[in-house]
């Protein structure tokens, strides 16, 4: 198949672009396409083979259910059985953006695999140009997950989506680089208090805000869970292929692991603030001021990527708080590393 990637120019007149991805979404075909966190792979919700097809396209495991995106906070009703009070006032609040809320499903409305047999569903509205003049043409949910082969960084450019999907989906809208570069935050609200399954840019501060406590678990109690709740975090995520190493932010310590790691051979990928700079490793990725996360999330995706393209065969990230949008980054990074520390 061939994949054709079309530029949704903000000043250009789109409407062509956007009238072939509705009918081909119509005709039960896949397209990858930009939201404010990362790019997603969308079929229409309600049509089970179409929504096959991303799995397929992915490589994803099919007990892994999907994020529903909606273009307006009334079709909320349309899907979701009990809508607790909490929900109005967070999809007030954050909606659109980057907040998918796990509610009750009606049965029978969405495709069984959006699901994966679960009695609840994901839900959200993106807080992009793109997306939701996309949803709003198409007049019908769409499910989406990460537009990337499954295990590897989410997209945050089309040419990301490109190169993972090129050849298995007909077309990628391309709306440049995405804003927050995380996925959203997912919230289970069918339980008291509610309970983040995946930190992202709307942060457990943000959340607590609006509606009070809501818990955010750490590493340890996720790991207690033996059913972990949101399927898909059980799996690799995010993973270049060389071996990711977290490590301290401190100049000397990473200045002593490369040091150690050139005299066994290896060669090196840092990735690192922008003071730092190489330190001796043969490849430097910086996500820019020492401090600044938002900066920091939003590249984080693409300079794992970058790794990918150097001849390292072991990559150096140093690590960041976990204040604010710090958990989503740090959680991304475990998984990346598959918790492995430089010592
Ligand atoms: O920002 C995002 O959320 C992006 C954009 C495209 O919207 N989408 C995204 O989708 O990251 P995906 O499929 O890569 O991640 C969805 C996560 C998975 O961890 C999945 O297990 C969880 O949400 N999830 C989906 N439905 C669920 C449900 N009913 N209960 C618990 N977890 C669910
Ligand atoms: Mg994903």
């Amino acid at each position: 198949m061939e994949t054709i990637r079309l530029l949704v120019d903000k000043s250009g007149d789109n409407e062509g672009i956007y009238s072939q991805a509705v009918d081909l979404l119509n005709n039960g075909e896949v397209v990858a396409f930009p939201t404010e966190t990362v790019y997603g792979l969308g079929a229409v919700a309600t049509d089970d083979r179409a929504v096959k097809k991303i799995f397929e396209a992915k490589g994803r495991p099919s007990d892994n259910p999907l994020i529903v995106h909606i273009g307006s906070i009334e079709d909320v009703l349309n899907f979701i059985e009990e809508i607790p009070q909490n929900a109005f006032k967070l999809m007030d609040s954050f909606w659109p953006g980057a907040l998918t809320l796990i509610m009750k499903v009606k049965p029978g409305v969405f495709a069984p695999s959006v699901t994966a047999g679960l009695s609840t569903v994901g839900i959200r509205m993106p807080d992009h140009e793109v997306a939701l003049n996309l949803l709003r043409k198409l007049q019908k949910p769409i499910a989406a997950p990460s537009a990337n082969r499954s295990g590897k960084p989410s997209p945050t450019k089309a040419i990301h989506v490109e190169e993972d999907l090129r050849g298995k989906i007909p077309l990628i809208l391309d709306g440049g680089t995405t804003g927050i570069g995380l996925e959203s935050t997912v919230l289970d609200i069918t339980v008291n208090p509610p309970v983040i399954l995946r930190p992202g840019g709307i942060t457990q501060e943000m959340l607590q805000e609006v509606i009070g406590e809501v818990i955010l678990p750490n590493k340890e109690q996720q790991q207690l869970e033996t059913t972990p709740k949101a399927p898909g975090m059980k799996y690799t995520h995010y993973a270049p292929e060389a071996p990711v190493y977290l490590i301290e932010s401190d100049q000397q310590i990473v200045e002593n692991a490369i040091i150690q790691l050139k005299s066994d051979g290896k060669q090196v990928a840092l990735l690192a603030p922008s003071n730092f700079h190489s330190l001796g490793a043969d490849y430097f990725f910086t996500f820019g001021n020492e401090g600044d996360q938002e900066r920091m999330g939003a590249k984080l995706y693409d300079d794992l990527r970058a790794c990918d393209k150097t001849k390292a065969n072991i990559i150096l990230v140093t690590t960041t708080s976990t204040e604010g949008v710090g958990a989503a980054i740090m959680n991304r990074l475990e998984k990346a590393s598959g918790g492995k520390w430089y010592k």
